[in-house]
């Protein structure tokens, strides 16, 4: 039984696997906390997390009819993500593991995006090529052991989940306002607006260009038409996304002669994307946006570190 701590950027999340099947997932977000400043705000998200982590391992053990007895593992979000937020789950794990005399998994955050795909009751199997799209990251990874991957490209600016993001705001949609952004497409038309693909050498991703695109569009309208036509831009604004991130997923498959294709993070949601990508495998929605079940399923591939020798690990930004 691992019980499992996530805390990298505005989700404080615990929760208890066991054999690869999901007993508890607690996930407390602060999104609306930080919705008034349009974005996570490091120290805040710091402090909740210190508010929070407790109670959301009580709910965890308590909804998988569990106690810290039952646990045989540790473990925790060690990097990338906001460093005081890390460190109050590092922190926290540390005094667990430590406490009981239980060994202490550090996990990689993108890691655990990966390993969402990893969970019963149909775990999907390496070798294959992996979308990973969320609001701090887009890469393309070759997977081809539970362990680790190999980057084929990434973004060179903004993450696509931080384009919808930005993307939202300009719309008024609000923070974080990606699903939202998806929501409004239905009733838009995604040719209302040539929003450009950057092409950007090799297998990388730049979505700085349609964010400029959408920003002199909105500038160029009236506060009616944009009323009128907020929908049409959503829609072209998505597509565009889109299409960048289906053509690049495509061609690193291509690439690496991958045969199939999956997809994960909170992007993973988006039902253009789902559509777009039919043939591939999407994570679990509620395994798409950070979560702390996805970094137990990652802790069974990595090296666990033996009682007391963690207590010098640190957190990496
Ligand atoms: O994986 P995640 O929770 O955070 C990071 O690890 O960064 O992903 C959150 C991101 C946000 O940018 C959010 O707007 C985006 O995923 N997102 C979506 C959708 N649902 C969530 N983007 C597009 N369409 C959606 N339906
Ligand atoms: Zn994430």
């Amino acid at each position: 039984m691992i019980l499992a701590l996530e805390t990298s950027c505005d989700e404080t999340s615990a929760a208890l696997v066991d054999g690869g099947r999901v007993r508890s997932n607690v996930v407390s977000s602060q999104a609306d906390l930080h919705a008034r400043y349009g974005g996570v705000v490091p120290e805040v998200a710091s402090r909740r997390h210190l508010e929070l982590v407790s109670p959301v391992v009580r709910e965890a053990l308590a909804e998988a009819g569990a106690t810290l007895d039952d646990v045989d593992l540790v473990a925790v979000t060690t990097g990338p993500g906001l460093i005081g937020a890390l460190l109050v789950g590092l922190a926290h794990a540390k005094g667990i593991a430590f406490g009981r005399g239980l060994p202490l998994a550090p996990v990689d955050h993108l890691h655990g995006h990966v390993a969402s795909l990893y969970l019963g009751p149909e775990p999907l199997e390496p070798p294959f090529l992996c979308l990973l799209a969320s609001g701090g990251h887009t890469l393309l990874l070759d997977v081809r052991e539970h362990s680790g991957f190999t980057r084929l490209g990434t973004t060179i600016d903004d993450a696509a989940g931080e384009a919808f993001d930005k993307g939202a705001r300009l719309l008024g949609l609000g923070y974080p306002g990606g699903a939202a952004l998806d929501r409004l497409t239905r009733e838009g038309d995604p040719q209302g607006f040539g929003f450009p693909v950057a092409r950007v050498p090799g297998l990388d991703f730049s979505f700085s260009g349609v964010k400029t695109a959408l920003l002199y569009a909105v500038r160029d309208l009236s506060a009616d038409e944009l009323e009128a036509r907020r929908a049409d831009l959503a829609a072209s604004y998505q597509a565009a996304i889109v299409r960048a991130l289906v053509e690049r997923t495509l061609a690193a498959a291509e690439s690496v002669g991958a045969e199939r294709i999956a997809v994960v993070g909170g992007v993973a949601a988006n039902s253009e994307l789902r559509a777009a990508l039919a043939g591939a495998t999407f994570a679990p929605l509620p395994l798409c946006t950070d979560n702390a079940a996805m970094i137990a399923s990652a802790a069974r591939f990595v090296e666990r570190i033996p009682y007391p020798e963690y207590l010098p690990l640190d957190a990496h930004a």
